[in-house]
């Protein structure tokens, strides 16, 4: 891979699919700024990096001058960026008869509107390195969700987002994303159900899963990295790739 010595700033990097693709990213050489709202996870992260490595940044993505923020400080920090992992998401499961309304615009803000202001800010550093977007979208995007219709709603436009900007901002800047089926991480401990609704809903998804089992964010992981790396992707841009266990097969 040629991701030594490039720099990238990744969202949700406190925990499951973000930890996973900074330390990969930490493993290949890379200069990572780490962004979530809980420090001690970041650091934590961070623990797997060689000195000058990682850059911690505690940020709460839900205020749009967090984006500029988190961009800003990559930026003074390591002096380049080239890609941005938008990784960070909430998921609040549910009828919506039941939603509350909080939780309802919390999803939009974090899992569409931060991709949409950090993307922004990061545009002058992208175009400067030729560099690219990951967004960590969902299969929920593609499939139809009932009881996860905003969180489905959210990452779908999150994946129009991802074809729409990659034209637009095509050909210096690259921008794609994943799109995982159900992996096992922390997500699962805050979907705000009941345990025995959670253990319900995990049994359903690997039954809808042609692979019979939940992925690891290690299995997610390289995807994400590959269309990071110049090399591999360079001329990869507006993919929607399904990294799902067949999922949406
Ligand atoms: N696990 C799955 O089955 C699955 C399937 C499809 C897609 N995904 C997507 O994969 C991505 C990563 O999720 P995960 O499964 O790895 O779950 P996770 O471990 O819960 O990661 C979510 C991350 O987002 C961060 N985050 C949430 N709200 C934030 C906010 N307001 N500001 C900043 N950071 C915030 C969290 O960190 P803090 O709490 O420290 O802020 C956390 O590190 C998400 O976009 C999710 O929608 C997951």
């Amino acid at each position: 891979m040629s991701l030594h010595d490039r720099t990238f700033l990744v969202t949700g990097a406190g925990s499951g699919i973000g930890r996973a693709v900074a330390r990969r990213l930490f493993d290949e050489g890379a200069r990572v700024a780490l962004v979530g709202r809980r420090a001690g996870a970041l650091h934590e992260t961070a623990g797997g990096a060689e000195d000058g490595q990682a850059l911690v940044h505690p940020a709460d993505l839900a205020r749009p001058a967090a984006a500029t923020a988190a961009v800003q400080a990559a930026l003074e920090h390591f002096g380049r960026l080239d890609g941005l992992v938008n990784n960070a998401g909430l998921a609040r499961f549910g009828p919506l008869a039941d939603a509350d309304p909080v939780d309802l615009n919390a999803m939009l803000d974090v899992n569409l509107l931060a991709p949409v202001h950090l993307i922004r800010a990061a545009l002058p550093a992208l175009r400067a390195s030729g560099g690219c977007v990951v967004n960590v979208s969902s299969v929920g995007g593609a499939l139809a969700m009932p009881d996860r219709a905003v969180y489905g709603a959210s990452k779908a436009a999150l994946n129009s987002l991802t074809r729409s900007l990659a034209r637009e901002l095509a050909p210096l800047v690259r921008v794609n994303a994943v799109l995982p089926g159900p992996v096992d991480t922390p997500m699962y401990d805050d979907l705000g159900l009941a345990p025995e609704q959670v253990a319900r809903l995990r049994d359903a998804m690997v039954e809808s899963t042609p692979l019979g089992r939940f992925g690891t964010p290690d299995e997610v992981a390289p995807w994400v990295c590959r269309l990071l790396d110049p090399e591999a992707a360079g001329w990869v841009t507006g993919a929607l790739i399904p990294v799902d266990g067949g999922r949406t097969s």
